[in-house]
């Protein structure tokens, strides 16, 4: 039998600073029509300046704390998901680590793009079946502005920046906890070249005094990466379903990876959830990558989309190519 995993707390945080639609209408050819049918998003969250992807993690990972009713100290291992990290030495995780105020602890960064939240909390109920006593933070965290050309209309307009955190646990106070029952990831690398970034890395390195090319921002293939999202995303919900001998009506909330309206749609029908079960943020937020499914439970839950006794089916699907499902009862 697995080792529980609690969600003992659960919080996020978006940068104050707000792109809309109109805005991008000045900066390059589109409109909010083209925009709105074609992804659902009206405006996302963008970090100003200086601010950066450890910020955002740390102010989810307070509220999560808070949340959980712990201090930073009772903490025993830091996770963060990202593909946006604050620098490649040193890793995020340890800097939030540092910015809690904590150290000795093992600190680390996984890497699956708008599919890390799940790999992270996977990685945890890992540790936690290792460590039971373990107190894991798990921040999920993209600043996917940093990593976006603000001239290609055709990715610009996806995306936002954003962080969800939470604190996981083999117990739980008295009383309701949420509890994640299971998680499925997958990846495929042979469709890898479909969505990518690739500047930075050791494969296209970054050489002095030579100018940053297109390549270091992201490069997608969006019709393809639409295909491949619907079809992975709905298959391995309904075989995590399958697998607790679920049937779809005993899911009462499903919040998948807030991509677009047109994806979520096009897996909420395969999956046949009725639209009044299905959780979207993704109007005011865009793609925030690894964030995007923490910060829609979270909104959910503060939001009373998800309620005490609730069977939520989360979803993700991202580059690499990526994809997971989860179940959590509240
Ligand atoms: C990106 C996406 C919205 C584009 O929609 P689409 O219907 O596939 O549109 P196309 O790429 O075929 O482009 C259609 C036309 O719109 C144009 N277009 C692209 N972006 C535009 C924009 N922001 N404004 C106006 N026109 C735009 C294209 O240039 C193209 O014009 P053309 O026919 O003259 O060549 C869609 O493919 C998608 O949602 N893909 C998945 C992306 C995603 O969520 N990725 C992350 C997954 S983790």
């Amino acid at each position: 039998m697995n080792t529980p995993c609690f969600i003992r707390g659960l919080g996020h945080c978006v940068p104050t600073s707000v792109l809309t639609n109109a805005d991008f209408e000045r900066m390059v050819e589109t409109n909010d029509e083209w925009i709105v049918s074609r992804t659902g998003i009206r405006e996302r969250h963008v970090a100003l300046k200086g601010e950066t992807c450890v910020d955002l993690c740390l102010g989810a990972s307070q509220v999560a704390l808070a949340k959980a009713g712990m201090q930073a100290d009772e903490l025993t291992h830091v996770i963060v998901a990202t593909f946006s990290p604050d620098s490649v030495i040193p890793s995020s995780a340890c800097m939030l680590s540092h910015r809690l105020g904590i150290s000795g602890r093992m600190s680390m960064d996984v890497s699956a793009a708008c599919s890390g939240f799940l790999y992270a909390v996977e990685t945890a109920r890992a540790l936690l079946a290792l460590h039971p006593e373990a107190k894991i933070l798990v921040a999920a965290c993209d600043i996917v502005s940093s990593r976006v050309d603000y001239t290609d209309r055709s990715t610009c307009i996806l995306f936002g920046d954003g962080a969800g955190a939470v604190v996981l646990s083999a117990t739980a106070p008295n009383g309701p906890c949420p509890q994640v029952l299971d998680v499925l990831v997958a990846s495929d690398g042979a469709m890898g070249d479909l969505l990518t970034v690739k500047g930075g890395g050791s494969g296209t390195p970054y050489k002095l005094g030579e100018a940053v090319r297109s390549d270091f921002f992201v490069q997608m293939n969006g019709r393809e990466v639409y295909k491949h999202a619907v079809r992975a995303m709905s298959s391995i919900c309904a075989e995590l379903l399958a697998k607790h001998a679920f049937d779809k009506t005993d899911v009462d909330v499903f919040i998948p990876h807030q991509a677009n309206l047109r994806i979520v749609e096009a897996v909420g029908k395969r999956l046949e959830m009725p639209e009044s079960k299905v959780f979207t943020n993704l109007q005011k937020y865009g793609n925030t990558s690894a964030a995007s499914v923490p910060l829609a439970l979270s909104e959910a839950v503060a939001e009373g989309f998800v309620k005490p006794g609730n069977l939520v089916l989360l979803g993700t699907f991202g580059g690499g190519f990526t994809w997971g499902s989860a179940l959590v009862r509240f």
